[in-house]
Formats: C-alpha cells, sequence, structure tokens
C-alpha cells in the first residue's frame, strides 16, 4: 500500500507487547538499531516468495520448524548445528520419499518474542507478569528479572546475526552437500526410523556415485553442494520489527530485515490491529496462524489485508487447531479461500493445538496428537481438493524429552529427564524424524492419487 509507513501500526490497538517503563532507553536501543544492517535481503525474500508460491501449487513442500523459544542462555554453534541437521535430514526424507523439492524455512535467528496466555503468573501466592521471552525479560521469577529491558533487542540482533552467519556457512560451505548425507546420521544409534533413514541415505550415496561413474556431475553440482535456508519468527515485538525495516531500492518496497519471513501469531491476528497493520506493509512472504477462533469473515478480511495483489506465496495460512479439530475448523476457512478466489498456501502446525500438563506437572504434546493434526490435515484437504503445501513445527537437534511418545517412546515420567525448553515441548531429533517419514508418506499418497486421476 502507498501510504503504508513502518509506524503506522503504532496508531493502532496492540496485544501482547510490553509496556517500557523507560521510554529513552527504549528510544536509544531503536535509534541504534536503526543504523544496523539488515539481517536479510529483498532478493531472498522475494525468491522465499517464489517457492512458497510452488508450495502452494503443489510443487514444492515447506518445512518450518526450529525452537518454540530461542534462548540467550542456550545459544550455542553445536545447537544450531544440530537443529540445521535434523531439518536437512527431514528434507532428505521429504525429497527422496514423497519426490518434491522442499522449502526449508527454520523459526531462527529471530525467534525471540512470544505471546502469553496470560498476562501474569502465580507462583506459590506471589503474582508477577509472565516472562515473553528474551528479547523482552527474563524467565527466572523474581520482580527485577520480569521487567521488560530494551537493550534485550540489541542482544536478540546479536544473536540473531550470529545465528544467520553459522547458517550461511553451513548451507553453502560444504556441510550441507548431499554427499554428506551420512554425515548428518546424528547419533541415531538405534531405533527403526534410523535404520530406515541409514537405508535411504545408502540409496541415495548410490545415485550419486552413479551420477558421478555417468558424468552427471558438472551443470547440477552446485545444487547438490549447498542448500538454500531461510529464517523465520513471529513478528511480535513492533519495535525491533520497524527498527529493521529498509526500503528496498530496486523495487521501491518495505522490507522486514530481520527475517525472511515473518508471521502472525494466533492471538495477535485482530483485522485492525497493530500487528496485521505492520505485516500488510512488508514485501516480506507473511505466515497467518489460523486457529479453532478464525472466523471465515476475519479470514476474508485479512487475505484481502495482507495480499491486496493477490500473489502467489505471499500469504501463508498456518492451520492449528488440534488433533481430531481440523474437520470442524479447516473446511470453513477453505472455503472462504475458495471464494475470494485468494492464492494462499496451506500449512499444517500440529504444534499448537496439542499442548497438555502431563500429571507430573510438565507442559506437553502428545506425539500421537502431533501426528494425528497432521493426518486430519491432509485429510481435509484431500476432501476438499485443495493442496496441503508444508508443515509447521516445534523441533530441536538436542536430545530433549519434552513430547511425550516416539519410537523411543518419551513417558510422562521420563519428562523431567531433559525439560530444557523455556516456553512450548518441542519434538527431540528422533521425533522430528519419525514426523518427516509420516509427512512423505502423506505427500507420497497425494502425489500418486493426483498422477493417477491425471493418467484418467
Ligand atoms: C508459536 O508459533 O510459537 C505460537 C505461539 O503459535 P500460535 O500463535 O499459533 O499459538
Ligand atoms: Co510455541
Amino acid at each position: 500500500m502507498s501510504n503504508w509507513q513502518k509506524t503506522n501500526w503504532r496508531n493502532k490497538p496492540r496485544v501482547q507487547m510490553p509496556e517500557y517503563t523507560d521510554q529513552d532507553a527504549l528510544q536509544s536501543v531503536e535509534a541504534q538499531l536503526s543504523k544496523y544492517p539488515p539481517l536479510v535481503f529483498a532478493g531472498e525474500a522475494r525468491r522465499l516468495k517464489a517457492q512458497l508460491g510452488a508450495a502452494g501449487r503443489g510443487e514444492a513442500f515447506l518445512l518450518q520448524g526450529g525452537d518454540c523459544a530461542e534462548s540467550f542462555e542456550q545459544f550455542s554453534a553445536d545447537a544450531i548445528r544440530d537443529t540445521f541437521k535434523v531439518m536437512l535430514q527431514m528434507a532428505m526424507v521429504l525429497t527422496y520419499g514423497a519426490k518434491v523439492p522442499v522449502v526449508k524455512v527454520g523459526r531462527m535467528a529471530g525467534q525471540f518474542a512470544k505471546p502469553r496466555s496470560a498476562p501474569t503468573e502465580t507462583v506459590n501466592g506471589v503474582e508477577l507478569p509472565s516472562y515473553r521471552g528474551d528479547i523482552i525479560n527474563e524467565l527466572a521469577f523474581t520482580p527485577a528479572s520480569r521487567i521488560p529491558d530494551p537493550k534485550k533487542m540489541l542482544q536478540a540482533y546479536t544473536q540473531a546475526a550470529a545465528t544467520l552467519n553459522l547458517i550461511r556457512a553451513f548451507s553453502t560451505g560444504g556441510y550441507a552437500d548431499v554427499h554428506q548425507v551420512h554425515a548428518w546420521t546424528l547419533g541415531f544409534t538405534e531405533g527403526e526410523k534410523a535404520e530406515t533413514y541409514r537405508e535411504m541415505a545408502n540409496r541415495i550415496t548410490d545415485t550419486l556415485d552413479f551420477m558421478k561413474a555417468a558424468g552427471v556431475t558438472t551443470e547440477t553440482a552446485h545444487t547438490l553442494q549447498s542448500v538454500e535456508f531461510y529464517t523465520s519468527h513471529e513478528g511480535l515485538l513492533l519495535e525491533y520489527e520497524e527498527a529493521l525495516t529498509r526500503l528496498d531500492s530496486t523495487s521501491g518496497k518495505w522490507l522486514a530485515g530481520s527475517g525472511h519471513m515473518i508471521w502472525i501469531g494466533d492471538r495477535t491476528r485482530q483485522p485492525d490491529g497493530a500487528h496485521v497493520e505492520f505485516c500488510s506493509g512488508v514485501l516480506n512472504p507473511i505466515g497467518l496462524k489460523c486457529g479453532p477462533t478464525t472466523t471465515a469473515e476475519d479470514l476474508k478480511i485479512l487475505m484481502q489485508k495482507l495480499n491486496p495483489a493477490n500473489e502467489e506465496g505471499k500469504l501463508t495460512l498456518i492451520a492449528r487447531f488440534g488433533a481430531g479439530k481440523a474437520g470442524e475448523h479447516l473446511p470453513r476457512l477453505v472455503k472462504a479461500v475458495k471464494e475470494e478466489g485468494a492464492n494462499v498456501t496451506w500449512v499444517c502446525d500440529p504444534m499448537h493445538g496439542n499442548t497438555i500438563k502431563s500429571a507430573t506437572g510438565y507442559k506437553t504434546r502428545p506425539f500421537d496428537s502431533v501426528l494425528r493434526e497432521v493426518r486430519d490435515f491432509f485429510g481435509v484437504h484431500q476432501a476438499e481438493g485443495t493442496i496441503p503445501g508444508g508443515v509447521h513445527f516445534e523441533m530441536t537437534g538436542q536430545d530433549v524429552t519434552e513430547c511425550t511418545g516416539g519410537v523411543r517412546d518419551v513417558t510422562e515420567e521420563d519428562l523431567s529427564d531433559r525439560y530444557h525448553t523455556a516456553c512450548d515441548p518441542r519434538l527431540n531429533a528422533s521425533q522430528s524424524l519419525e514426523l518427516a517419514f509420516l509427512v512423505a508418506e502423506e505427500v507420497s499418497r497425494l502425489r500418486t492419487r493426483d498422477d493417477n486421476r491425471a493418467a484418467i
């Protein structure tokens, strides 16, 4: 929109954002951030948009994953490498199993701010403001830790820049070379899926050897030796987003320079709210979480605001209803999209509708519910004749015990062993790989059906 300005969100009602008490400190941080280089570039965001467009047409598939919230304390090269590695493994399972190009997008290098279900938290009769992510305040349950501190935005920027630097090095520096497919096995010493992965890796290596022997190395070599990996986060803390927003001189459009793709959460998608206003003016691909309370009417307004030119790949709808609920909610939204003739890319987040409290007191997600929601999502799209374009989930390369179930069967009693998340429970490496096999099966079933139809 031509009259869009990066500050316009300030005139709209805002929710889930901190009230900074020290305005001078806030303004000084904003001024500093505005001078820092953007983390991503417009050409990259446009490229991702084109690839998401392909996913919307069923010609590619989006794999979006990473931490619920990145943390300052758990920041390490090893943690980034392991998450990146698991994403590559999952992508390989999908590419090989479902024969579809995979668009890889991390919830990384900026996923710091969290919406909360309540503004305060009470422990043993003491009430304090909620923790809102390391970019805003601290997890420790003390009054001082919970005061929003604008300087944390500078630390978040630095961590995001360092994370992205490492990801860029991994993506092109040989680590992501498909010839390394065996090296990515990452401590998979047990379990049926690890074996299946190794067999697949053997077949890929055989194919590569064959290609080399047949002389098919030069033209495509570069594609096989590097990977395109994008970043994304919820665009929640709008002071941070605004400060990193830059004018793209080539197109004269605004780029949110904090990450390639920005999404709007289920709690901040008010059509007249600050978050929608901000996201309506940037050229990046935008994600929109759709939950049980999303109405067809709101969705129509949001599609119009967030993608007025009806560009392919511009808007990704991330469905997160909970296991067994897609049948109740997704059809009305699919219908709204059809009625508008809107271009969207449908993606399934099987995490956020499936959070429960375990008997042992931990916030967890049963792996079976996660799988079930993925199946539901594919089922509804099959029935509606629309296209499932990808999955979005919370995972880590670390061997955590945060979600119950999976082949290694994490029980409710096991949760306390390695429960490291500061926010929502994540799939561990083994559960993530298992999920990838399931998704690959669903996608290939769909493609076989479409091929059969085409053949008739
Ligand atoms: C999230 O993706 O971490 C999140 C909070 O999701 P939602 O807005 O869908 O609840
Ligand atoms: Co989450």
